[in-house]
């Protein structure tokens, strides 16, 4: 029997598995992207992780050595004082012949109009209902959307997955991504279930063989429990997931004191987060990891994740979900 999942993602998007390994700053490079368009699921090259626009050209050309597969590219809007050439990152983008691009941070409406008319799929990621439906009539393809387990930025609103993605479901026409919190074939049945045509992850993807960062980080993701994350910028309203470690909870501390952005400003600067990939001290920097942590124990090649992913997803709506049905008398 097949192990084949078909959702309107995996069809509308032309990829095997309805898997996607979102953008991750620092991590979403060309060796993570190529295994997972290897193994038949979604792989995004962070855009922003190249210091240039050329740069970002040239990874993607390093990762098509790497792989014949589609692979995707993530462009985050995040608010800074000096904004990176945006419009010269999607022009690499599109003159690169990438085909599906996943955006996230902001208001779409700028990326949409460059990238449909290039004939580009935009995946946009978002953190509430009322985002995703403005996405949608912006003309984005699907949505991922990130739940409140989710790393990185889940917004204000606080509303978890079992909530937020069936909301979801109930008001979108287009495909929808589940997103937050999911690394198993468990997360992926239940996100089908509530109404979602796939599932996105991040820290799991960040946990495999191929991810570039140094192993004692995936060795603290993999023993690190659902209860060692924080949520720092709270009281500037950017918040934002990470790892819990002595520098994320100095942040909280002197934000729920009252200090300023500026107060902590060293402390949560990107640098200091690229070093704990590239030094393997996890007590370095900022740096973001999910809730989905707890669910995580090991660091699988990426093949071998999706596979078993998928086989066991199978297996489950085959074997447990379809027994529960009994036998009819
Ligand atoms: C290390 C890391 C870096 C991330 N950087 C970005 C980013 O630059 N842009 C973005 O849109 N999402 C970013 N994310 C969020 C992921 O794409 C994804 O939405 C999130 O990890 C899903 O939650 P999960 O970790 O529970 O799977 C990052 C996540 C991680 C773990």
């Amino acid at each position: 029997m097949s192990n084949v999942l078909r959702t309107r993602f995996t069809e509308e998007f032309g990829v095997e598995h309805p898997i996607v390994q979102g953008g991750m700053q620092w991590v979403g490079r060309a060796e993570l992207v190529a295994a997972v368009a290897e193994a038949g699921a979604l792989g995004m090259i962070t855009a922003l992780t190249q210091p240039t626009p050329e740069d970002l050209a040239r990874e993607i050309a390093r990762c098509r050595e790497m792989t014949d597969k589609p692979f995707g590219v993530n462009l985050t809007i995040l608010p800074t004082i000096t904004p990176p050439p945006y419009a010269e990152y999607r022009q690499a983008i599109i003159e690169s012949g990438i085909g599906i691009v996943e955006t996230a941070g902001s208001n779409p409406a700028e990326q949409v109009a460059a990238f449909k008319p290039a004939g580009v799929r935009v995946l946009h990621k978002c953190t509430s209902v009322r985002h995703a439906l403005k996405a949608q009539q912006l003309g984005v393809d699907a949505v991922s959307i990130d739940g409140f387990e989710c790393a990185g930025h889940p917004g204000e609103d606080d509303i978890p997955g079992l909530v937020l993605i069936p909301r979801a479901a109930d008001e979108l026409s287009i495909p929808i991504i589940a997103s937050g919190g999911f690394a198993d074939a468990r997360g992926l049945v239940a996100a089908l279930a509530l109404g979602a045509d796939g599932i996105n992850m991040g820290t799991r993807f960040m946990c495999t063989t191929e991810s570039p960062i140094h192993d004692a980080v995936k060795k603290r993701i993999a023993e690190a429990s659902e209860l060692e994350t924080e949520l720092i910028f709270r009281p500037l309203r950017n918040t934002a997931r990470v790892a819990s470690n002595s520098v994320s909870r100095e942040v909280v501390a002197k934000l729920a004191d009252g200090a300023a952005f500026d107060d902590v400003r060293e402390l949560v600067a990107g640098a200091r987060g690229r070093q704990v990939y590239e030094q393997g001290d996890p007590e370095l920097g900022i740096w973001s990891a999910g809730m989905v942590q707890g669910l995580i124990t090991d660091v699988p090649p990426v093949g071998e994740l999706v596979e078993r992913i998928v086989r066991e997803a199978a297996e489950l709506i085959r074997g447990r979900l379809g027994g529960l049905l009994g036998v009819a008398d």
